[in-house]
């Protein structure tokens, strides 16, 4: 089989990049750096394949660019980063890196959950900073996670994956999206709600909805107001579901009580006003970041432009 000249947009985990350079003739970007527009308009042009990130813009100019490409192996199972119609129509296939995150992204969410709750990030950053003078019955008390409600907005993998683990802390499972899911109620006795009564109800509320154009600023201001003021809201899913500037007025007013988020609206970039508030846990994108999941997914894209290779469809979605 003819080796593809292939082009991979930043560093992955090794075992990916080995696999990929057995078969395929392969630059990658190692500046450490998302591309500028006009470097990845240069890069793709003339590649077989392109194995991109969720932080690159694939758009029609970039699928133009990449003319002789026959597919864009995403490193992520999120794909709001391409143009799908466009690749569509311009005969490139696109893939994704699904199943090998959902059970990581969900710990992940359970980890910033506890964060916020038991005020882990707010009360560390307190110790080292050597405030720390000795027990007190008042020292940082936050929520108890048992026996309390959560809501669930999307009952997709993660979110389902998500819900699993509530058993284990005997809390009731409240989910909305777009229909029940019986599957879901089955694994995690949750309850199908409308999103009105998941907010006024839950004592957490998790994202696990991808970002569409009908999820766009899901949660807003009139969205915080529902929601109990002891409320924590996690996101793991896609910034811009959340009115970040609203979430931060939400937080600074009490109007809920914390929040603990992985992705942000302008990522990299945080709304003003967010860092400086102790009621936050903030990671850097980080949900899917363990050494075995980041591997697997590295394998999967590079697998999927393999199967390309061989005239097969790729496993997506
Ligand atoms: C994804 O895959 O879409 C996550 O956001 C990063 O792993």
């Amino acid at each position: 089989m003819t080796r593809w000249n292939v082009y991979v947009t930043n560093e992955i985990p090794q075992p990916a990049l080995d696999m990929l350079a057995e078969h395929c003739d392969i630059e990658v970007n190692r500046e450490g750096k998302v591309l500028s527009k006009s470097t990845l308009l240069e890069k793709v042009r003339g590649r077989d394949a392109v194995l991109c990130l969720l932080t690159d813009l694939i758009d029609t100019e970039v699928l133009k660019a990449a003319a002789d490409a026959k597919i864009f192996a995403n490193y992520a199972v999120g794909f709001n980063n391409i143009d799908i119609p466009s690749a569509t129509e311009q005969g490139i296939m696109i893939s994704n890196t699904p199943g090998v995150l959902t059970d990581t992204t969900a710990e992940m969410t359970w980890a910033l959950l506890f964060s916020v709750a038991r005020r882990v990030a707010e009360s560390d950053k307190y110790t080292r900073m050597g405030k720390f003078e000795g027990w007190g019955p008042l020292l940082f008390l936050g929520q108890d996670v048992m026996n309390k409600t959560v809501g669930i907005i999307g009952a997709g993998r993660i979110g389902l994956s998500f819900a699993k683990r509530a058993k284990a802390f005997d809390m009731k499972v409240l989910y909305t999206g777009r229909a029940l899911n019986p599957e879901f109620e089955k694994e995690t006795g949750g309850q199908f709600v409308s999103l009105e009564t998941l907010l006024k109800t839950s004592d957490f509320v998790s994202i696990h909805t991808p970002l569409l154009p009908e999820t766009f600023h899901l949660i807003g201001e009139k969205e915080f107001k529902l929601m109990k003021k002891t409320a924590i809201l996690i996101n793991t899913s896609r910034g811009p579901v959340v009115d970040e500037l609203a979430l931060v007025k939400a937080l600074q007013t009490g109007e809920i009580w914390g929040a603990g988020l992985d992705v942000y609206e302008w990522e990299p970039k945080l709304a003003e006003g967010l860092s400086e508030l102790n009621n936050v846990t903030l990671c850097p994108h980080i949900a899917s970041a363990t050494i075995d999941t980041r591997t697997k997914m590295g394998i999967i894209a590079v697998s999927n432009i393999l199967a390309a290779m061989r005239g097969e469809l790729p496993r997506i979605v």
